[in-house]
């Protein structure tokens, strides 16, 4: 269904379940894949990893699934791509992420995951670009979530509805991506609003706090994965040091580069870890 004047997840009245699977009936449609054993959302700087992972069997716009935000950016069409690895495993490619500083509530956010969920998906992959607070992750550096802490205020769970959070970010999947590249660090994820970034007094709270990585993303979709169920693996691709942490200014542009020079190293990483799944 392509977004005409409203989003159905912004009628309060309307189940965001329903909703994700009426999402999900249209991937089915559009892809001709009924169903898909991994997800995988595109954070800045992994991109290429689509073209790693295996074979694609469809690629589609993400206007054209219910609920689906337009994109963010002006010219960047939001894609949903069904890749099957060479083990036979049917992964749902996330390429349109909605940001929470968009502005269109945790529903929205949270849409691609519980999407993913109803597409059968028991494990989400989460990648993101954020800044680091340890000293030792220079740019372009990949790191494993190892847990979170969600400074948003903000939840994708709706009422009474109590989810375990122990254990998060899978061990069994973290260990999975070590052997894969031993070298594979890992940290705390702090989600914060944005769209500015952290000051530097932020930052030492982050880190005062247990955090070792500062971003925009993945928090909120990782509880909502929970929540569905699926097992987690997070990563980050450390694009800058984190403000303060570095001493100069932070920019777009330099998160931008930071992506594409470690572009290829990352992907072809990540495309080895869903490859072992
Ligand atoms: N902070 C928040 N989000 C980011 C950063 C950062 O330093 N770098 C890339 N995304």
């Amino acid at each position: 269904m392509s977004e005409t004047l409203s989003n159905p997840l912004d009628d309060p009245a309307a189940d965001p379940f329903e909703i994700a699977a009426e999402a999900a009936d249209d991937i089915t449609r559009l892809t001709g894949m009924p169903r898909h054993d991994i997800a995988l959302t595109l954070g800045s700087g992994w991109g290429q990893a689509a073209e790693l992972i295996g074979e694609t069997v469809a690629t589609i716009p993400a206007t054209e699934v219910t609920g689906f935000s337009k994109p963010a950016l002006e010219g960047h069409v939001g894609t949903l791509r069904s890749v099957v690895t060479p083990r036979g495993k049917h992964v749902l490619i996330i390429g349109a992420r909605t940001h929470f500083y968009e502005g269109h509530g945790p529903r929205r956010v949270v849409h691609s995951v519980r999407t993913a969920a109803a597409t059968g998906a028991r494990t989400m992959v989460l990648t993101n670009g954020a800044g680091g607070i340890k000293h030792t992750w220079k740019p372009g550096t990949p790191v494993l979530i190892s847990d979170h802490i969600n400074l948003t205020g903000s939840t994708p769970l709706e009422g009474a509805t109590f989810v375990d959070l122990t254990d998060l970010y899978s061990v069994r999947l973290r260990d999975l991506a070590r052997m894969i590249d031993p070298s594979l660090d890992e940290g705390v994820y702090c989600q914060f609003t944005g769209p500015q970034y952290e000051t530097p007094a932020e930052v030492q709270m982050a880190k005062a706090i247990g955090g070792h990585i500062v971003g925009m993303s993945t928090a909120l979709e990782a509880i909502a994965a929970r929540q569905a169920g699926m097992e987690i693996l997070g990563f980050s691709l450390i694009t800058n040091m984190a403000a303060g942490i570095q001493t100069t200014p932070l920019s777009h542009q330099e998160v931008m580069e930071a992506g594409q020079a470690a572009g290829p190293v990352i992907s072809s990483l990540l495309a080895r870890v869903i490859g072992a799944m």
